[in-house]
């Protein structure tokens, strides 16, 4: 899908004898899943990745993996802390003169009965997915803004609208960053900044794997039996690879994609068609 767009540096020269600098990525969820797909993804078009992750081994996991090509940074980033996020892009415009690209990936789901959800468990979900996430974007615009330049990308699901009853924190927490997506993107258009969402379908390990067995032991269910039933729910008969997913991040964040803003990108087999 990227095709020939070149992504790894910007298109305007600085100057005739100058090079165009390098694009510099923040991808926050670094450590797993799709963070993870989505860092080797642009490491291979030479961008520079910077790997942020609560869990700092898992991103320096991700640059390992991504190689010298990356060129990047790893850091500790708990996004439910705003001081975090203004930490971590204050740490890459130091390092790399600039930030380019924001793909903020990281996100919890909690299992809970409705009847059973505490004002803790509400918060937790909510200070992550939706408050972080959007303070993560601020922090970025910030530079951004006076770069004349940024691509910020949000992570939405198919249970942003609609009922999912067992993990109803999480499907409202990304309601909100559907709708925090399209502000910000009306409000940094005029910037140079597009701000775009990406719903991945079902994918395969990570959070998934774990929310199988959260339903399993909360249903009484066969985790086997469990995951061949929600499986066959799925136009495709099959969960999608991050790696697939990774694609439309590339898209979004190229030059092709430069008159794009607010807009949904539904990575999910046709599932939101039924
Ligand atoms: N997995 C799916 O099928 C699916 C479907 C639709 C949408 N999504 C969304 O895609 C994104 C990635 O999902 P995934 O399955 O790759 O998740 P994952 O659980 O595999 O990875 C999430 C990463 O975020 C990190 N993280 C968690 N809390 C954090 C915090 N407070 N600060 C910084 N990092 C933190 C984790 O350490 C982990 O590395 C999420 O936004 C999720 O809501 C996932």
């Amino acid at each position: 899908m990227d095709g020939d767009v070149h992504l790894g540096a910007m298109t305007t020269p600085s100057s005739a004898t100058t090079p165009p600098p390098q694009r510099v990525a923040l991808i926050v969820g670094a450590g797993n899943g799709l963070g993870r797909a989505i860092a080797l993804a642009f490491a291979q078009t030479a961008v520079r990745v910077v790997a942020a992750d609560l869990d700092l081994a898992a991103a320096q996991q991700t640059l390992t993996l991504a190689g010298p090509s990356a060129n990047g940074l790893d850091l500790r980033l708990d996004i439910a802390n705003p001081a975090d996020s203004t930490a971590a892009v204050r740490s890459v415009t130091e390092k790399f003169g600039r930030l380019d690209i924001l793909v903020n990936c990281a996100a919890v789901c909690l299992v809970d009965p409705l009847i059973d959800l505490t004002p803790e468990r509400w918060d937790k979900v909510f200070a992550i997915n939706a408050r972080g996430a959007f303070f993560c974007m601020q922090a970025a615009a910030t530079v951004m803004i006076p770069q004349k330049f940024g691509r910020i990308i949000t992570i939405s699901t198919p249970a942003s609208h609609v009922g999912v009853p067992l993990f109803a924190t999480y499907g409202a927490s990304k309601a909100a960053v559907d709708s925090i997506t399209k502000s910000a993107a009306l409000a940094w258009a005029p910037h140079g900044i597009t701000v775009n969402t990406i719903s991945p379908g079902r994918m395969t390990g990570g959070m998934v794997d774990a929310l199988d067995r959260d339903l399993a032991r909360l249903t009484g269910q066969n985790l086997d039996e469990l995951v061949a039933s929600r499986t066959k729910t799925l136009p495709m008969g099959r969960r999608v690879d991050p790696a697939e997913v990774a694609h439309a991040a590339l898209w979004l964040a190229s030059d092709a994609a430069a008159y794009v803003t607010g807009e949904r990108f539904n990575f999910t087999g046709g599932q939101e068609l039924q």
